[in-house]
């Protein structure tokens, strides 16, 4: 019987993970089916408790309601909180698994970009500089895979500074051998450094805007990576003309975490490359 999976999130009729996830399943040949599901505001926990008695397997969570994900697992299963880990750690969850009455979490964003940017974009992040600009949701979940990758320097920059510092309390919180500098910014106080990695993690795309980098701060052989996918956003315009040496879209994150979230549900991990191709021809 075809097993099923879903995404659920508001809104969801942009999102490519269907396509993807379809992709996968032609090529490994496991027997899925995968929906996007547009849940209300209020109505996230209930659309899961109908997949659960429906039968799915698990589903991906993605915006608004990745923090919430992270509240309906510990609820619903205390048992489950050892297989809690990334997802715990980054209090944003974005794959849930439904197995027996657990509901296990994880979260594959950060796996997703440090594949993307090691694996795809042969970037090094060991022993980096790194930005890591903004401090909600998308950042939270990234954090962890990226320290575990052991950049020299973390500096996390925020339009509103307090946001950051809550930030770098929690991280240092819930990370037990801390071999990075950890430190705080708003965007003036960047004038004068120099980055090797940059990453986007705001929502400033959305809007047409970039956070108010500094020129000069790509180092040289500097990456620039955007979050964001399908459109050349602020902050990639002004990477490619403030001399980043290379510049990416979150394509291949996307791609990535979706990869993971497949090799969770499934214990087979697909061929990301012809996929990402795929999806940049479009
Ligand atoms: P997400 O889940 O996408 O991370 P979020 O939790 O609302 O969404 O966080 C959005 C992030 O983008 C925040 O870090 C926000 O900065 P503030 O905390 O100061 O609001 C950042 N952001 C959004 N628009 C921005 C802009 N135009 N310039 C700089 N940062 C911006």
């Amino acid at each position: 019987m075809t097993d099923k999976y879903a995404v659920i999130g508001n809104p969801i009729a942009h999102s490519k993970s269907p396509q993807i996830h379809k992709m996968f399943r032609d090529q490994t040949g496991e027997d899925i089916s995968y929906e996007a599901i547009l849940a209300p505001p209020d109505g996230f926990a209930s659309v899961v408790e109908r997949l659960r008695k429906e039968g799915y397997k698990g589903c991906n969570v993605t915006v608004p309601f990745k923090f919430e994900a992270s509240n309906i697992v510990s609820d619903i299963s205390k048992e489950s909180l050892d297989a809690f880990d990334a997802g715990h750690k980054a209090d944003a969850v974005n794959t849930l698994v439904f197995r027996d009455e657990k509901i296990i979490g994880h979260n594959t964003d950060g796996i997703g970009l440090v594949r993307d940017i090691t694996n795809n974009l042969h970037f090094e992040i060991a022993g980096k500089r790194v930005l890591l600009m903004g401090a909600g949701g998308a950042a939270y979940g990234v954090l962890h895979p990226l320290l575990d990758k052991q950049p020299k320097e973390l500096v996390i920059a925020n339009r509103t500074l307090e946001k950051a510092v809550q930030f770098k309390k929690t991280v240092e919180q819930t990370t037990q051998f801390l071999t990075t500098s950890i430190s705080v910014s708003d965007y003036p106080a960047l004038s004068g450094k120099q980055f090797d990695l940059i990453i986007n993690a705001t929502s400033s795309g959305l809007s047409g805007e970039m956070p108010p980098l500094p020129p000069g701060i790509f180092a040289p052989g500097a990456l620039a990576y955007d979050m964001m996918y399908g459109r050349e956003t602020p902050f990639m315009a002004f990477a490619r003309a403030h001399g980043a040496a290379a510049v990416s879209d979150g394509l291949g994150m996307l791609v990535e975490q979706a990869a993971e979230s497949f090799f969770i549900w499934r214990g087979v991990r697909p061929e990301t490359r012809p996929v990402i191709a795929a999806l940049q021809q479009q």
